[in-house]
């Protein structure tokens, strides 16, 4: 029962949440976080962290589209745990609607 990254931190990419999870199980794309199904112990301390209130657990309904995503791109792309700066515009695009459709890249992040 894993927590989940959804569509909020897309563009927004606060990365507070990586520094607070136990087990460093969250994973960078070029503009949004995930987290490995697999290795997240669904402690929930990221949840609150979260500026943008785009982490959730899986027992949420509706979740199932950013279950999938978080599972497949946990593998693709690589390891973060030390915090950046978001993006210049991140509070411009927190709340936006429809930011799967028009702004999800599947590009790898750099990572730490
Ligand atoms: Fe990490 Fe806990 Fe969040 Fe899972 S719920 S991603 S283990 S901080
Ligand atoms: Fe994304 Fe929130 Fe983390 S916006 S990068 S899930 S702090």
């Amino acid at each position: 029962m894993p927590y989940v990254v959804t569509e909020n931190c897309i563009k927004c990419k606060y990365m507070d949440c990586v520094e607070v999870c136990p087990v460093d199980c969250f994973y960078e794309g070029a503009n949004m976080l995930v987290i490995h199904p697999d290795e997240c112990i669904d402690c929930g301390v990221c949840e609150p962290e979260c500026p943008a209130e785009a982490i959730k657990p899986d027992t949420e309904p509706d979740l199932e589209k950013w279950m999938a995503l978080n599972a497949e791109y946990a593998q693709l792309w690589p390891n973060v745990t030390v915090k950046r700066d978001p993006p210049a515009d991140a509070k411009e695009w927190d709340g936006k609607p429809g930011k799967l459709e028009a702004h999800f890249s599947p590009e790898p992040g750099q990572g730490d």
